[in-house]
């Protein structure tokens, strides 16, 4: 492995996409450093990613909407060349009760770190946007020239302000590049089963309440909603695989670091291109598993969107990067790492 020079901030680097992103960047050879404020996730993850790749990611515990800590993290490292900002709140549904955390977190985080970029030589950010901003897309699959439409959450508008943020920021001459990467539904965990996703509380999200409900920690999964107009009446969403989608994250860097573009901005779909319905991923889990998902049928979920999948045409091309784990292996991913959790009396 030969070492790179240009070190990697990753912001949020203990949160669930960002702790797969750090591995992918230490086995690429990037040198990296974390910073997090632990707000929703663990230092322990740290120890996590040391033991998949033998090489500790430096780590900071601070909070990138102080500007000072900001200051002081380039301050203590100078050969910072590239930024990954995952650091940002990210429940849709708290973002509704709580819009002020949610503007004041995600913007302010990136404000501070695009404010320090330029004086401090860093040449490139890459930022994790989502599919939510394209809200319930005119037609599927979606490719990167979609409409942006109306966010219907404070959590969805940070995501399209940041990218506007990010845009005008560079129009104006920043010295540095950025890569937007717009994310469909991240799922599974590293087929080490030593890192993965952990919410805290009862999950939001799909896949672990269905791990956690496939273990008995919780009696039944709600379905939110069979009366949509797809072919089983659930919702349709494209699910990817953290570590496809970690991966993408390393060559965006490369890309940026190696200026291989001359586009100062470059906005990429990551998905597989398949749509997945909820009751058709039970059925894939329990097929995958062996395991049984205990499961009903209730009413919709205020906001959620009925089908959306992504044209990942464009950052296959573009990239070179295609999501290849089939969605039965992501689901064993995600079994092995609630059944680890278990293991180490975690949950
Ligand atoms: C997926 C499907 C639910 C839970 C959100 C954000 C997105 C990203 C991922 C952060 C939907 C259904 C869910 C449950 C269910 N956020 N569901 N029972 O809403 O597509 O995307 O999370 O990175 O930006 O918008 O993900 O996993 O919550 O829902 O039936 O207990 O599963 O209705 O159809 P979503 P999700």
């Amino acid at each position: 492995m030969t070492i790179k020079k240009d070190r990697i901030l990753v912001t949020g680097g203990t949160g669930y996409i960002g702790s797969h992103t750090v591995v992918e960047l230490q086995q690429a050879g990037y040198p990296v450093v974390i910073i997090d404020n632990l707000s929703n996730s663990s230092a322990d993850v740290v120890d996590g990613i040391e033991r998949i790749t033998g090489v500790r990611p430096d780590f900071v515990k601070g909070d990138c909407t102080d500007i000072n800590t900001v200051k002081a993290l380039f301050a203590d490292y100078p050969d910072i060349k590239g930024i990954i900002n995952f650091a940002a709140s990210k429940a849709v549904g708290e973002s509704v009760q709580k819009p002020i955390l949610y503007y004041r977190n995600n913007l302010n985080t990136l404000l501070n770190l695009l404010d320090l970029m330029g004086p401090n030589g860093v040449k490139g950010i890459v930022f994790s946007s989502s599919c939510t901003v394209y809200g319930e897309p005119d037609e599927n699959p979606v490719t990167e020239a979609a409409p942006i439409k109306k966010a219907t959450s404070p959590y969805g508008n940070t995501k399209q302000i940041s990218e506007e943020i990010i845009t005008d920021v560079i129009n104006a001459g920043a010295p540095f590049k950025s890569v937007i990467l717009r994310y469909f539904n991240p799922v599974g965990a590293h087929p080490s089963a030593e890192i993965g996703e952990l919410p805290n509380g009862v999950p939001q999200n799909l896949i672990p309440y269905l791990t956690q409900t496939a273990i008995g920690i919780r009696s039944e999964l709600s379905v939110f909603g069979d009366d949509y107009n797809t072919p089983d009446g659930s919702c349709i969403r494209d699910y990817i695989n953290v570590v496809d989608l970690a991966k993408a994250h390393v060559i965006a860097v490369e890309r940026m670091l190696t200026d291989k573009s001359d586009a100062k901005i470059e906005t990429f779909n990551l998905g597989t291109g398949n749509g997945v319905s909820v009751l058709e991923l039970i059925n894939t889990f329990e097929e995958a598993t062996g395991v049984k998902v205990p499961h009903r049928i209730v009413g919709r979920r205020a906001g959620d969107i009925e089908k959306v999948w992504a044209n990942p045409a464009y950052a296959n091309d573009v990239l070179g990067w295609k999501a290849s784990s089939s969605l039965a292996d992501t689901m064993r991913s995600a079994w092995a790492w609630q059944l680890k959790l278990r293991e180490r009396g975690i949950m």
